[in-house]
């Protein structure tokens, strides 16, 4: 990507007003695996473990799949493209910080009313009776169909408190994406590969409504045509170089967990 492209977008962002989209691109320098990429999650998973159907059908492959997703969100911490994030956020850069990503990991990172339109892992959620209790319901063992976690308030099956597909969108999250989509100037798209709707339809939704396109993302997507900025750059170090393009300074990276913290 050449530095005046950058340069460029560094410019457009400082005018503000940006809707910025996220993806699982967005989280995989935290560890957290995406789903379309190179090592992605559905090309070692049968996607049925993302629907209600596979957790009818095979409750133990089900369960143990969001139980090691619950472990793994536990180790990870934000990164520099999620603390860049929260810095245009602070700097009052942001239309709306719309993320297709479960994983909490924007808010860790000190951005705030982040809109999560496929749901959280903060949580599970009783299927039957939608009372919303501890992530850490997905840890407890799972042998079948009946011993699934149950609520404790009407004995319903728990599952994770995400958008499932086939599920509705929180209708609230998305009504305000379509909205920052048609309101913004700019429409930053971060680490997703847009293959997934309605979500997938809202960059088109903001260049309907007169604004830009920003793409940064490893692989193609089905908008880079449409983008004024195709950013082939790994979402932390494209970010991080804007953030210094912008002269914005970032709070220092939190230490990792030292492994024997003194108690
Ligand atoms: N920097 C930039 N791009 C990256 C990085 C990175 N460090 N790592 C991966 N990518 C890109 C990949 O090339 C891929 O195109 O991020 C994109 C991630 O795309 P997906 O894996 O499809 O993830 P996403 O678009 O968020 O999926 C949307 O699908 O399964 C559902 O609900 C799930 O929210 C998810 C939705």
């Amino acid at each position: 990507m050449a530095s005046a492209d950058l340069e460029s977008l560094a410019q457009a962002l400082k005018q503000g007003r940006v809707a910025v989209l996220t993806g699982a691109g967005c989280s995989t320098e935290s560890g957290i695996p995406d789903y379309r990429g190179s090592q992605g999650l559905w090309k070692r998973h049968p996607t049925e473990l993302g629907t209600v159907y596979g957790m009818e059908t095979w409750p133990e492959e089900f369960y143990a799949f969001y139980a090691a997703r619950v472990r793994a969100l536990k180790e990870a911490r934000p990164n520099k493209a999620h603390r860049v994030l929260a810095r245009f956020q602070k700097e009052g850069l942001l239309e709306a910080l719309i993320t297709q990503n479960v994983d909490g990991l924007h808010q860790a990172a000190g951005a705030t009313d982040v809109i999560e339109v496929h749901g959280s892992m903060a949580h599970t959620r009783c299927q039957r009776c939608g009372r919303k209790d501890s992530p850490d319901r997905l840890l407890e063992p799972v042998t079948g169909r009946d011993d699934r976690p149950a609520c404790r308030h009407c004995g319903g099956p728990m599952r994770p408190d995400i958008v499932l597909y086939g599920e509705q969108l929180p209708p609230e999250a998305m009504s305000r994406a379509w909205q920052a989509a048609r309101s913004c100037r700019l429409f930053l798209v971060v680490g997703t590969s847009l293959q997934v709707a309605p979500v997938s339809h809202l960059p088109g939704e903001a260049l309907l409504a007169g604004a830009s396109l920003a793409i940064i993302n490893l692989d193609p997507t089905p908008y880079d045509g449409r983008a004024t900025w195709v950013i082939r750059e790994k979402a932390g170090e494209a970010l991080g170089r804007l953030a210094e393009l912008m002269g914005l300074e970032l709070e220092e990276e939190e230490a990792p967990p030292t492994a024997n913290a003194s108690h």
